[in-house]
């Protein structure tokens, strides 16, 4: 299936591009948002793109043909944004995008091992230049690694049982399979009478385990501390994410900035305030319309947030 790019309109009003300005899409996938942005930056603009899988990157660079001259392509994690740029003599930029999490090939593509629908490896590895897979996490980490990565990563309440279970089963034969270890979290898991199961009680332990092998959420806290600083004043950065984890992360890093303490006062009895350095741009998140979600069910939990650099960052207050 093709990638359908979400929240297309929302995405162009607050990155609020203008022709000859410098804009970072931090994860290009197969360019469909990264289209508009080279467009609207113009001949005179620039395009740089990271992506980790060399797949999708190949994939945009075919439909992003006629842009070549305006486009930087990156193939490496968004995690190394502040010195992939510096190292292309890149002070500063205009504007940042993230289209969090996957792509509809990883889905649909059953050897990449992301599905649980589809039976394939137990890999989910963006960048297939790493070494760590799922298997490796299911079939080598201690019990309360597991434990704890289903937990934080998956927010699944029955972390504990589910990471013994897996200990006990692996004793016999490895996890090799998506489907084979669909099934058994199956048959583990409690049957809830009389509730239709709509969600399949793979699904958060799946979550968990890509998040881990991808490393993605400190992957986001780096680069969004090394994208507020590589924005220039007046930047703006705009974020997509679809699990709340993912949203939690960009909310409160922004807090902090929209409203930085300087100091404690009275042994931390109360807080001064200094100046913000960002602001809110999107008060609520943005959300998809129905008539996108019905078109395209993946943007179903999506959501937008967008800030605006006010000042550059002061090492001393934040
Ligand atoms: C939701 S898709 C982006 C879709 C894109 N906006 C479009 O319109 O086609 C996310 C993409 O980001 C890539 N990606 C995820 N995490 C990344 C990271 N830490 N660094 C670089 N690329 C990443 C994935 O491989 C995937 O292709």
């Amino acid at each position: 299936m093709e990638h359908v790019s979400v929240l297309r309109e929302p995405v162009i009003k607050y990155l609020a591009l203008k022709g000859g300005e410098i804009v970072v899409d931090t994860t290009l996938g197969l360019g469909g948002h990264a289209l508009m942005e080279a467009k609207a930056v113009g001949k005179k603009g620039k395009l740089i793109a990271f992506e980790q899988d060399e797949r999708n990157l190949k994939e945009a660079k075919k439909r992003l043909k006629e842009f070549e001259k305006q486009i930087i392509y990156i193939h490496d994690n968004f995690r190394y944004l502040k010195n992939r740029i510096t190292g292309c003599g890149i002070k500063e930029v205009d504007a940042i995008f993230f289209d969090l999490g996957l792509s509809s090939p990883h889905v649909d593509d059953p050897e990449r091992g992301f599905s649980f629908m589809k039976e394939g490896p137990l890999d989910m590895r963006f960048d297939p230049r790493q070494k760590l897979t799922a298997s490796e996490v299911l079939n080598t980490y201690k019990e309360s690694d597991l434990a704890n990565i289903f937990y934080e990563y998956g927010e699944e309440g029955l972390s504990r049982m589910i990471a013994r279970k897996i200990c006990e089963r692996r004793k016999t034969a490895p996890f090799l399979t998506t489907t084979e270890f669909a099934e058994f979290m199956y048959s583990i898991m409690p049957y809830k009478k009389g509730k239709a199961k709509k969600v399949h009680p793979a699904t958060q332990v799946f979550q968990a385990l890509r998040i881990e092998v991808n490393d993605e959420l400190n992957a986001l806290k780096e680069s969004l501390r090394e994208s507020t600083q590589m924005l220039k004043k007046g930047g703006r950065i705009v974020v997509i994410s679809y699990h709340s984890l993912e949203d939690r992360i960009v909310k409160h890093f922004f807090r902090e900035l929209e409203n930085p303490p300087v100091k404690d006062v009275h042994e931390g009895l109360y807080r001064v305030h200094g100046e913000p350095f960002f602001e809110s741009l999107t008060r609520k998140p943005v959300i998809p319309t129905d008539e996108e979600i019905n078109a395209n069910p993946r943007s179903r939990s999506a959501k937008l947030r967008a800030y605006r650099k006010l000042r550059d960052l002061d090492p001393e207050e934040v």
